[in-house]
């Protein structure tokens, strides 16, 4: 016998079959055609996607797997990685490469679902976590890149913070090689610096001014709201809603991928980290509001939303 739950739904169903009208403010959102990333924004984009790893049941921290084949082999550690909001967006990474002077493996089991650690997150809460661990002859790291290389301009932000020893890059990026020339812009913490100093460039950094390193208020081993807007001409990167840095030299200007990752290759740049030391970027959500050659606008931008009433 069907329990008043079920009739009740399968009303609500009819009504919304038959047309009639949603709650306004269920109305408002689900006609956002255009995006901006706060009112006073004036660039809009097309499209959004919200991730939002806060309360995602199972939550498992993966042993270190110590060694190249395991790591390169490793399987997702998470139902989660199988999701299509996950893979219809985002693509785990196994790469490898020589590094400078520490050997550098990609893998799998270094992106996962951890459990709040209960110091400033609710503690039946979860997060999305990018590792990397020294090993005794390479670096186990963490890569998610873009599936897709068509972003064009975007405001991207994401409820952050890094942990960890010395000797590792935490990074959220967007990237790309058209015509074979590097277009990139970045957020970059090196855990090897003052916790509260993050590096913004516009690649390649070997443009003085194409880089600003930037102290902020608070540091990075706190939640922090960490945003970059792209738009023509202009990389602007903000800390919970302020302005830190904004950069126009070299702004990229093609269809981008956008990456995040955690690595170190024992180089000058991410130096080198003690066997057993490990580091990471915890991410609580990530909203991607984006305008892409591949996803064109369908219509007239006729109901702009604001990003920050929306999460
Ligand atoms: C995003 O695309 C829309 C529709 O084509 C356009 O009106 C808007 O100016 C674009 N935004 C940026 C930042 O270029």
């Amino acid at each position: 016998m069907a329990s008043f739950r079920t009739l009740f739904s399968a009303l609500s169903l009819v009504a919304i079959a038959q047309g009639r009208p949603l709650e306004p403010a269920e109305a408002d959102c689900r006609h956002c055609n255009c995006y901006k990333a706060t009112v006073g924004s004036s660039a809009h984009f097309v499209n959004r996607k919200f991730f939002d790893f806060r309360s995602i049941a199972n939550p498992t921290t993966p042993a270190p797997l110590n060694g190249r084949e395991a790591d390169v082999a490793a399987a997702r550690t998470h139902a989660y990685f199988s999701t299509g909001e996950w893979t219809g967006t985002w693509a785990l990474q196994n790469w490898q490469t020589e590094g400078q002077g520490v050997h550098r493996v990609n893998s799998f089991n270094n992106v996962f679902i951890a459990a709040s650690e209960g110091d400033d997150e609710d503690s039946c809460a979860t997060h999305l976590t990018l590792r990397t661990r020294r090993e005794a002859d390479y670096q186990s790291t963490a890569e998610v890149l873009s599936l897709s290389a068509d972003y064009q301009f975007l405001t991207v932000r994401m409820l952050a913070r890094t942990r960890g020893g010395p000797g590792a890059v935490t990074a959220l990026f967007t990237y790309g090689e058209p015509g074979g020339s590097v277009q990139e812009a970045d957020i970059e913490i090196r855990t090897s610096t003052d916790a509260n100093v993050v590096q913004y460039t516009n690649q390649p950094g070997s443009e003085p001014d194409g880089t600003v390193i930037v102290e902020l208020a608070t540091p990075w081993t706190q939640w922090q709201e960490h945003r970059y807007d792209w738009t023509p001409g202009s990389s602007d990167w903000y800390v919970d809603g302020e302005k830190v840095a904004s950069i126009q030299l070299q702004t990229p200007t093609s269809p981008l991928n956008v990456i995040m990752n955690v690595w170190s290759n024992g180089g000058v740049w991410s130096g080198v980290m003690d066997v057993g030391g490990s580091a990471e970027m915890q991410v609580q959500w990530l909203d991607l509001t984006y305008n892409s050659t591949s996803e064109p606008a369908t219509g007239a931008c006729t109901n702009v939303c604001v990003v920050d009433d929306l999460i």
